[in-house]
Formats: C-alpha cells, structure tokens, sequence
C-alpha cells in the first residue's frame, strides 16, 4: 500500500515496519477479536493477567497500516496497566499515541479499542468460569 504510507507519520511507520509484540501468545488470560465492519480488517488481542494488572499482549491483526500500528502501539501501551486502566484507553488515545491518523484512517483505531475491551470481557469470563 505506498500510496496510503505515504500519509501515515513517522510513528505510524515505524510500527509498521517493526510491529511490536505480534504473533500469537501461548495460554493466554483473554482473547478479544474485533472486525471493522466497513472493511472486514481483524484484530486478535492476547493477554496475560497477574493479580488485577496485564503483564503481556500479543496480537494478529489482518487489515490496513493503521490498523497494524494501532494493534501494535496498543499491545505497548496495556502493558502494566490494571484491567481498569487498559479500558480506559479509547480509539482517539491511540491514534494520539501514534502522532495522528490520516482522516480516512481514524477508524482503524477503534479496531485496538474494541479488541482490548474484547480481551479483558474474556479475561473475566474466564474467572468467573
Ligand atoms: S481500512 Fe480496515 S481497519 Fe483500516
């Protein structure tokens, strides 16, 4: 996609060419999928928990540039918050965290945000079990 890089900042490109934490995670806390809808791009969020705080994530995401460096930045960001914090990072937080999304791509965020609040629902399914 050279024509939709072009418009993407540093940032963004730097998690699309070095995606962090990406792949998949072996037995993980909570899984949270998210489907764009407009596009059918998808994202896997995995997370390990330790006593209220998410000490890993992973992801799998199959869609556009923002929506890899979203996942990417994201998996960064829940990183050694609490499962309070984590929810409380929305779409806007994330494509602030990447220095801004092209217009057309401000969507792409709301993938991560979905998947996160996905993971964490699973996370507490799975505890209540
Ligand atoms: S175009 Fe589908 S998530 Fe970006």
């Amino acid at each position: 996609m050279p024509e939709e890089r072009g418009s993407y900042n540093q940032i963004v490109i730097d998690h699309l060419k070095h995606p962090r934490n990406m792949g998949e995670m072996e037995s993980p806390d909570g899984v949270g999928e998210a489907e764009n809808p407009a596009c059918g791009d998808t994202m896997r969020l995995f997370i390990k928990v330790e006593a209220g705080r998410i000490i890993d994530a992973r992801f799998l995401t199959f869609g556009c540039g923002a929506a890899i460096a979203s996942s990417s930045i994201t998996t960064e960001m829940i990183k050694g918050k609490t499962i309070e914090e984590a929810l409380m990072i929305s779409d806007q937080v994330i494509a602030d965290a990447l220095g801004g999304l092209p217009p057309t791509k401000v969507h792409c965020s709301i993938l991560a945000e979905k998947a996160i609040n996905e993971a964490v629902s699973d996370y507490q399914k799975r505890r209540a079990g």
